[in-house]
């Protein structure tokens, strides 16, 4: 389990334990946080579960693959240096306290 935080531009935030093994994305729209759509299931076609990850965390957030690298230039608000699709990072003990802040499209 990992307790994850998404932090909105507007300030709010939605705050879930996330089971192990089931990615960002299905836990971001489990608990109804704005803006992750996740559009394509998490089959890296969409680019609508983007997240900026705390940059505190950004390493523990996994490896950006080529797929995923090449998704990040397709998100409705500009990739930043943590930018990552969240239907590509999975929930374990190690991403417990994990803060995501979720850009908000124009
Ligand atoms: S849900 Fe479509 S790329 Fe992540």
């Amino acid at each position: 389990m990992a307790h994850i935080t998404w932090k909105m531009e507007d300030g709010c935030e939605i705050s879930a334990d996330v089971k192990n093994g089931l990615n960002l994305m299905e836990g971001a729209t489990a608990n109804n946080v704005p803006h992750v759509e996740g559009e394509c299931g998490g089959c890296l076609s969409c680019a609508t579960c983007h997240v900026f990850v705390d940059s505190s965390w950004f390493e523990k957030s996994g490896e950006i693959d080529d797929i995923e690298d090449t998704m990040l230039e397709m998100t409705d608000v500009e990739r930043e240096e943590n930018s990552r699709l969240s239907c590509q990072i999975i929930a374990s003990e190690e991403l417990d306290g994990l803060i995501l802040h979720v850009p908000e499209p124009e």
